[in-house]
């Protein structure tokens, strides 16, 4: 007869902290953070765990080299397996870098990316590949992620890649790849020393210290933040301060709208309504206060040379408060309406009408916007002054041109706004941004290489824009017209996924 064997292994043995990702099913499960937070020796106990309970699991352990697996992925294996007494039930191949659970056959295989043919040429004495974890992954391209995300590609559903590492650059291909959108196949820890409750007093004494010695080095391994490597031009200081105050979006969404050219200027779009969707390209932080008089106003960098992104920052134009951001890779023309709806949505009314936002796009790659904008009939648009070289005469045009002389301009305005009103902007993805934002040798402000500058530009010429907006001299009190009475019934709790029609 088979004797039925029954391991038992107390929930005491492990940081309680990331008990809860035990059972994880997500295809990637990312675990990042500060320096000794204990992701390590949770994967190796998580693994150890799975391995004997589950039927099939066999799983790569990959770092960048093969050595560096030897004394950290593989040494932490034996470990745990030695405190945990179960060594008779495990073959330790210290040549092959290979553990074998001998109850049931699961494998775990160690290998350096350095070692190209045994990656290659890894098989498993039963079944194949179910599981991959990549150690201190941000020493490793792109490229190789991808690999190995291709080798566990294929049949059978619980496949699992587990990636940890410490966030050591905010431009890094992981952030792109895992943290700039939410993907439903994809499970995020963040952890810090804090959550290590087997970590000594010295330990944490030193990752506190760098505070005083090494900024860097304190929001990297104590933190655990995304660390901003070489000279910032945004007091990153303060923008870190804000990221840990900052709160979600109320809304997440778009506008849907009719759009018929057939109909006359400033009525080609009606029927305008917000649509909540959490993959949406439209973030609102504060929605439309127009009892209280409050005007907008919104600016707007195209895509263009070197970036790919539209964006529209919307602002409380006597605050500079930051209320809504719009991010996309859209048409011009489809980027165009949503402007157009932005601006309508956080339009001002008062005893003399209605008010739309004033809108200041960047017409320096594309015009087509403004003269869109025009097309449409929207009446509120920023205005720039220019001097013809031979006339003399001053020219007004529609739309912001960013020269060698606006663009400094208005981006030390938006130095000083992030060192003075930091609390002023309230979007997480245009102050990580920011943070990556640094001086070239010569001197310019730009976005570093494969990073983007289109949130900080639509920032500034949003607040470039706020000395363009004109405020009665006193503040009309009106009442509410029933067109708008329940759109601004209460600022915090409206549901915009109700039809709302803006005129
Ligand atoms: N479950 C545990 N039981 C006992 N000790 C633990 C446990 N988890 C963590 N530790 C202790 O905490 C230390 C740090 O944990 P670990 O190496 O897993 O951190 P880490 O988050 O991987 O750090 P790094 O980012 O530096 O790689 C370990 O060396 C170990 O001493
Ligand atoms: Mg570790």
């Amino acid at each position: 007869m088979i004797k039925e064997l029954t391991i038992k292994i107390s929930k005491k043995v492990f940081n309680k902290f990331f008990l809860k990702y035990l059972e994880c099913k997500t295809r990637y499960l990312v675990l990042y953070g500060g320096a000794g937070s204990g992701k390590s020796y949770f994967i190796v106990e998580r693994y150890l765990y799975r391995i004997l309970k589950e039927k099939r699991l066999n799983l790569l352990a990959v770092r960048k080299t093969g050595k560096s697996n030897r004394d950290s992925t593989f040494a932490l294996f034996k470990q745990v397996i030695s405190k945990w007494k179960l060594n008779e039930h495990f073959k330790i191949n210290e040549s092959d870098l290979r553990i074998k659970c001998l109850l049931n056959g699961n494998e775990i295989v160690f290998a350096g990316l350095d070692d190209v043919e045994k990656l290659k040429s890894i098989t498993f004495s039963k079944g194949e590949l179910t599981d991959v974890w990549i150690e201190e992954a941000s020493e490793i391209l792109e490229s190789d992620f991808k690999q190995l995300d291709v080798r566990l590609r294929g049949k059978g559903t619980n496949k699992q890649i587990t990636i940890s590492f410490n966030p050591i650059d905010v431009n890094h291909w992981l952030k792109k790849r895992f943290f700039d959108k939410k993907y439903d196949n994809v499970t995020i820890c963040h952890s810090t020393y804090k959550n290590n409750d087997f970590l000594d007093e010295p330990y944490k004494n030193l990752l506190e210290s760098y505070k005083d010695t090494d900024p860097y080095y304190y929001d990297v391994y104590c933190l655990g933040k995304w660390g901003v490597l070489g000279k910032t031009v945004f007091d990153a200081r303060k923008i870190q301060a804000r990221l840990d105050n900052l709160k979600k979006p109320l809304k997440i969404g778009y506008f849907e709208y009719i759009y018929d050219d057939t109909k006359p200027k400033g009525q080609k779009i009606s029927n305008i309504k917000w649509i909540n969707d959490k993959n949406g390209y439209i973030k609102i932080y504060q929605v439309p206060n127009v009892p209280a008089q409050t005007k907008y106003c919104i600016g707007g960098d195209t895509a263009g040379d070197g970036s790919d992104y539209f964006t529209g920052h919307i602002l409380d134009a006597r605050t500079g408060n930051q209320v809504a951001v719009l991010k996309h890779q859209l048409d011009a023309d489809l980027y165009t309406r949503q402007m157009y709806c932005l601006g309508k949505y956080y339009s001002n009314r008062d005893s003399y009408g209605l008010h739309e936002a004033l809108i200041a796009i960047e017409s320096n790659f594309d015009s087509f916007p403004i003269r869109e904008l025009q097309r449409l009939g929207y009446k509120n648009q920023y205005v720039r002054e220019k001097i013809d070289e031979y006339t003399g005469k001053t020219e007004k045009k529609f739309g912001f041109k960013t020269t060698s002389l606006t663009r400094p301009t208005i981006l030390s305005g938006l130095i000083q706004i992030v060192r003075e009103h930091t609390e002023t902007i309230n979007d997480e993805d245009t102050l990580l941004e920011l943070l990556t934002i640094i001086r070239n040798e010569k001197g310019r402000i730009e976005a570093p290489e494969g990073g983007h500058d289109d949130q900080m530009m639509g920032l500034a010429i949003a607040h470039e824009a706020r000395g363009q907006v004109t405020f009665s001299a006193e503040n009309i009190s009106i009442p509410l017209h029933n067109d708008f009475g329940d759109m601004f019934k209460d600022n915090n709790t409206y549901d915009y996924g109700e039809e709302i029609t803006i005129i």
